[in-house]
């Protein structure tokens, strides 16, 4: 197979990068070249921002069996790259979000809940959940619907990770110290391993697959106190966990997701959107999650090689608590 990565080399991307090597696959990326692209890829340079910016991949000779595309800002850059490969892919596969449905949707939502309105495939920059939605529009637009996937991932964590949230908590455990863990124990998570999520869309690749997937781990698949136990495992056991119930910490100021990455309480809105998604279409199409064991033991073992400091993409909120208020919070103060 021939693959095309519009990006491939930062988190997600690289991730897809090195699966599609891993089976043999022959790949391009192209990028700006800020980052280095994964060593065993032909690189094609330009900026999807720029005037004239696709200029590399428009004189490239070739043809690919899948473009798979991790563009997050601008729709109409997804929409000019689509265009101009229409001609030259078989399948569009655009990483999306399950941010593009109108929010909040309730508990079991599957892909036919309503998406945000308002997107459009020739947009601007706008806001994220309208960015994503328009990128689907875009593909769409070029692809057609059956020959185009849409990845409604929802929370990717793993090697690489440049949002600072599976990092975080690693490096908070690392720390030691008594942690604020946030409850119930048994709070169920949904996310997806960037390896399994890349497994995934190589799949439904070759498989020929067309449509919006929820991309995550079915609930329950982890727990909180599994991970953040799996956490103080694998760096080592200095930290103690102190589990606090969430309307302590509500009533503290804390946020949900971003000062306590991963988590928000149960039976919240943010809880039905961001851990209770219906996820049997992509289960049906193959998706294969692997224990949070692995998924932290990995990525823990990436960041110790970068000596604890994870790459940070700059148009994300930064993520974690502060010490001083996790030690009010605790009483350690
Ligand atoms: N993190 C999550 O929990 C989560 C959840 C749901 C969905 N998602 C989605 O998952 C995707 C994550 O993808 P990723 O960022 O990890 O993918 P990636 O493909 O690994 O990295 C982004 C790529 O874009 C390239 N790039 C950036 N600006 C560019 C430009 N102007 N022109 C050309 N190339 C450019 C970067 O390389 P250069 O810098 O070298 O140009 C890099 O290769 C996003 O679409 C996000 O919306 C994430």
């Amino acid at each position: 197979m021939r693959l095309l990565l519009l990006g491939g080399t930062e988190f997600a991307g690289r991730a897809v990068a090195e699966a599609a090597l891993g089976r043999g696959w022959e790949v391009t990326v192209f990028h700006r070249g800020r980052h280095p692209s994964p060593p065993g890829v032909r690189t094609l340079l330009g900026d999807r921002t720029a005037l004239d910016g696709l200029a590399a991949l428009d004189e490239a000779p070739g043809e690919w069996d899948v473009v798979v595309d991790t563009w997050s800002a601008a729709p109409r850059a997804v929409r000019d790259a689509a265009r101009l490969l229409r001609g030259r892919a078989g399948r569009y596969v655009y990483v999306s979000s399950c941010s593009v449905y109108d929010w909040a949707p309730p508990a079991g939502y599957a892909e036919d809940a309503p998406v945000v309105r308002g997107a459009r495939a020739d947009a601007d920059v706008t806001d994220y959940a309208r960015d994503k939605r328009g990128g689907e529009l875009a593909a769409v637009d070029a692809f057609g619907a059956d020959r185009s996937v849409l990845v409604r991932a929802g929370l990717i964590i793993g090697p690489y990770e440049n949002v600072g949230r599976l990092p975080w908590w690693l490096n908070r455990m690392a720390r030691g110290g008594p942690v604020l863990a946030p409850g119930p124990r048994e709070l169920p998570l949904q996310y997806v391993d960037v390896r399994d999520l890349a497994e995934w869309v190589l799949g439904a690749a070759g498989r020929e697959l067309s449509g919006p997937y929820n991309l995550m781990s079915p609930q329950g698949h982890t727990t909180m106190v599994e991970l953040l136990e799996a956490c103080v495992r694998v760096t080592g056991g200095a930290a103690e966990l102190r589990w606090t119930a969430p309307e302590v910490i509500l009533e503290a100021g804390i946020e949900p997701w971003t000062q306590l990455p991963v988590w928000v309480p149960p039976g919240t809105d943010l809880h039905d959107a961001l851990h209770s998604a219906d996820v049997s279409r992509a289960v049906a199409a193959g998706l294969r999650c692997r224990p949070v064991a692995e998924t932290v033991a990995d990525t823990w073992r990436w960041l110790t090689d970068l000596g604890g400091s994870a790459p940070r993409r700059p148009d994300r909120t930064v993520k974690g608590l502060d010490p001083q208020v996790e030690a009010q919070v605790l009483g350690t103060v």
